[in-house]
């Protein structure tokens, strides 16, 4: 019987993306209405692969922004950066001791991102998924809106919470928490469009480490930008389809149609019920108009705030000061349960 609440992060490593916005940030938004909700910026996530710290201190106030100007209620809600808030690492250090080396090396992402030099990869990408099960549950969160490629890390937070939970099921119980410490969290992966793909390569996820600036569209892009890029996607020759069937084999004009029904919020079958039988020179040009109408107001609300670092900063402190009243009291249990 844990209370149900909503956690999420976003990394501060980069560009914010479509990928982001409709994989994520649009969930955020629309959990606030039935959840308590949390939402972060994970900056010690971001520091698993090298990041120049001046870049990294702007970085964590855009996403701020972008969360703020998307819609999300840092007064009613908690908004926070991760490493304001020292349970998460003092959490994470516990789950290293919890989770086996084994879960950590059959982590898709983690061979993704290590490339082919495995040994050189810092220790803390590998123990990535520890400190994201900590993020979680350090508010015993009950519900974690993500995309797709975040569904193997949820997992394991599953797993670490239930291992937590039978290793220590004793002292659990003898320090009066009954059967279950932490809860068993589940995923959400269940926006307009989980899993959002480079404008370059369909078959690529579109993310912020990608070096083609053309493979994805950034939240702050403007107008121009981003009518250029969806001008300049890869696409096949074909007219697009008249059936959700014929997208089958053609990756990048599925993602395309699947941009569209998520920023228009309907679905693939209505957008090809509409644009089935015209070519790309007709379809990009209205999906052009309809990203920027959808995105041009939220990359503008972001640059009016980032014109206001202070004011940023402030938000995120008071939103730590919250996380840590709720965290303190989980981490305080934790030290009971292990015998510190
Ligand atoms: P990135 O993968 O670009 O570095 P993060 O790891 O910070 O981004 O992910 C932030 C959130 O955005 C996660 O919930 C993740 O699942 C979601 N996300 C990232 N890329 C995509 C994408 N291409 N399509 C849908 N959701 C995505
Ligand atoms: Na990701």
């Amino acid at each position: 019987d844990f209370q149900p609440r909503v956690f999420s992060g976003v990394q501060p490593s980069g560009n914010l993306h479509l990928g982001n916005y409709l994989g994520a940030i649009v969930n955020f938004v629309a959990l606030q209405e039935s959840h308590d909700c949390i939402y972060c910026v994970v900056d010690m996530h971001a520091i698993t692969v090298w990041q120049d710290p001046r870049e990294l201190s702007r970085q964590i106030r855009e996403v701020t922004a972008a969360f703020v100007a998307s819609g999300i209620d840092p007064v009613k809600h908690i908004v926070f950066n991760q490493s304001q808030v020292s349970v998460h690492a003092e959490l994470a250090w516990v789950f290293n001791c919890v989770a086996r080396i084994g879960w950590m090396n059959r982590m898709t992402q983690f061979k993704d991102k290590a490339g082919k030099d495995k040994e050189n990869a810092s220790l803390g990408l590998l123990a990535y998924p520890s400190l994201m099960a900590a993020d979680i549950l350090a508010y015993k969160a009950t519900h974690v809106p993500v995309g797709e490629d975040q569904k193997q890390h949820l997992e394991l937070t599953r797993d670490i919470a239930q291992k937590f939970n039978n290793d220590f099921s004793e002292s659990i119980a003898a320090h009066g928490f009954g059967d279950a410490y932490f809860p068993i969290t589940e995923p959400l992966i269940t926006g307009p469009a989980t899993r959002i793909m480079s404008l370059r390569d369909g078959t690529k996820k579109m993310s912020k480490s990608d070096p083609s600036d053309y493979s994805r569209i950034n939240l702050t892009d403007d107008a121009d930008a981003i009518a250029q890029k969806i001008r300049k996607a890869k696409t096949d020759a074909d007219a697009l389809p008249s059936e959700v069937d014929g997208l089958k084999g053609r990756p990048e004009a599925d993602n395309l149609v699947g941009i569209y029904a998520a920023l228009a919020g309907t679905t693939k079958q209505q957008v090809l019920d509409t644009f089935g039988g015209r070519q790309f020179s007709e379809f990009k040009p209205a999906l052009g108009e309809l990203a920027v109408s959808r995105l041009g107001p939220i990359g503008e609300e972001m640059r009016r705030l980032m014109q206001d670092p202070g004011h940023i900063d402030a938000i995120l402190a008071a939103g730590a000061a919250r996380a840590e009243a709720i965290a303190r009291p989980v981490m305080d249990g934790v030290k009971d349960v292990v015998g510190f």
